[in-house]
């Protein structure tokens, strides 16, 4: 296993003792970009007891000093950004200037939930009996935040180092140990943000980092008798983990299907500029890009004038040259893209910009009057291609975001307020934003797939909620 990146146990970067390793792959090329162990169940086995040792001690570690402890994290990332953010463009291939801001957006969230934890966790409640009938005032329950135990801590490939401390920064914070498996395409990312961790002081075992293969190490990951926490991001996966998973708590985010609606009224202007970010940042690869628009069909015609030359202009290419679009992740997902695009096609959708693909570079394709008898009105392509229905009005609009299985977010652009209101008050997703594309930042707003899309919810304090539970005493007076 010589020359492959080693995996974190108990303070130390060990190699696997079976010698097996793994690639991940370029997506532009297709090439192994890098390779990590291929950690054995025993290993597995090992991690959880050094994670298990070192939390006792941890969660007896002053709030303070736990913070002090993420805020040399936070230091360290920033100081180290840039070679973290080339293993980003090389592995997951996201542009260069993505993959920095990635990381400097992560720094500071684990600056962020350092002050947010000393303040949250800090306060506990105390209740007094006499508030309930037939009880005097002589219990006093003190309710405290414990922690869970161990956090295992699962980010996707999309944001391998902001969706990694979005769950590892609260789980430490709040006093549990963490295992994080980080995903293959973004393994590397994550070994450098571990080596962080190690370089910051965090005492041995608190922090651990298992590579392998899901086939091999997945169930028996999810399923350790030793996990108190599964934090996952990822695709329909986590629904399989969650029916396996027993007696713990869940933080899932699982995708979306995010919808645009587009009233009559709106700013066409401002809605194809969010459209455009929306749809097509990082070629679609975001849970919460633009996956759909519900174009009212007054303005649908001069909403489409208005994005097509905008999508046409958009640089395809090499995320080294900040192209705004670059191959997705992998061929399999290239070829499921373009499963969706020819279904669209049979179906008689019309494709106002030309499907192109060469390799796992797929063109940005904008795609006009699909109808809900066609693939891609209800699946989620998570690459450059954006599909939009023509609606009579916001109700069947509405109709349409709430039959889908996948609820993460969705928007709405008008200009009147009481319509923005009565539209997103009927939307049945986690959260919907009025006048801008859906986004999970900043990171500490409130973050929830309803539905398949999701149990739980994230965000800086929200995450800090999920990761304690509540420990009560009661002081019984004479
Ligand atoms: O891909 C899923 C992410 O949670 C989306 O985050 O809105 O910051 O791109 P973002």
């Amino acid at each position: 296993a010589s020359g492959a990146y080693k995996y974190y146990c108990n303070g130390q970067w060990l190699e696997t003792s079976c010698g097996k390793t793994l690639n991940n792959q370029n997506p532009c090329t297709n090439q192994t970009a890098y390779t990590m162990q291929a950690c054995t169940q025993g290993e597995v086995n090992q991690i959880f007891a050094a994670a298990k040792a070192a939390q006792k001690a941890w969660a007896r570690t002053p709030l303070c000093k736990r913070a002090e402890a993420l805020h040399r994290v936070a230091q360290l990332m920033r100081e180290h950004a840039q070679p973290i953010a080339d293993c980003m463009v090389k592995e997951i291939a996201k542009p260069s200037k993505d993959a920095l801001s990635e990381v400097v957006r992560s720094a500071d969230l684990v600056a962020y939930t350092a002050e947010e934890g000393v303040r949250a966790l800090g306060e506990n409640r105390l209740l007094t009996s006499d508030s309930f009938p037939g009880n005097t005032r002589n219990k006093l329950c003190m309710v405290a935040k414990v922690p869970l135990g161990v956090v295992l801590c699962i980010p996707p490939f999309n944001y391998p180092v902001n969706l990694a401390v979005s769950k590892i920064a609260p789980a430490l914070m709040a006093g549990n140990a963490v295992v994080l498996k980080p995903p293959t395409q973004g393994a590397i990312a994550g070994v450098h943000l571990t080596q962080l961790f190690h370089k910051a002081g965090l005492p041995a075992g608190l922090m651990n980092l298992v590579t392998g293969k899901g086939s091999e190490i997945g169930d028996f990951l999810t399923q350790h008798p030793s996990v108190n926490c599964i934090s996952f991001t990822g695709g329909s996966t986590g629904i399989a983990i969650s029916k396996k998973a027993s007696m713990v708590p869940l933080q899932m985010e699982l995708g979306g299907k995010d919808v645009c609606i587009v009233c009559s009224d709106a700013d066409l202007t401002l809605a194809a500029k969010h459209i455009l970010k929306g749809g097509f940042s990082y070629s679609g690869q975001r849970c919460t890009a633009v996956k759909l628009v519900l174009a009212d069909k007054k303005i649908a015609d001069q909403l489409v004038s208005m994005l097509v030359p905008m999508v046409q202009g958009l640089k395809v290419g090499r995320p080294e040259d900040n192209a705004d679009i670059t191959p997705v992740i992998s061929e399999s997902s290239a070829s499921f893209i373009e499963g969706l695009a020819q279904d669209a096609k049979q179906k008689g959708a019309t494709f106002l910009t030309e499907y192109k693909r060469e390799g796992n570079l797929i063109w940005p394709t904008l795609v006009d009057n699909v109808n809900p008898n066609m693939r891609i009105a209800w699946e989620e392509p998570f690459g450059p291609i954006l599909p939009i229905i023509r609606v009579d009005g916001h109700e069947p609009a509405i109709q349409h975001c709430n039959a889908s299985s996948l609820a993460l977010q969705g928007c709405v652009f008008t200009q009147d307020i009481n319509r923005a209101i009565e539209v997103s008050d009927a939307m049945e997703t986690g959260t919907v934003q009025i006048n801008a594309a859906p986004a999970r930042g900043p990171d500490h707003f409130p973050f929830q797939g309803f539905r398949d899309s999701g149990i739980g919810s994230q965000g800086i304090k929200n995450s800090l909620e999920m990761m304690v539970k509540t420990k009560s005493t009661v002081i019984n007076l004479p």
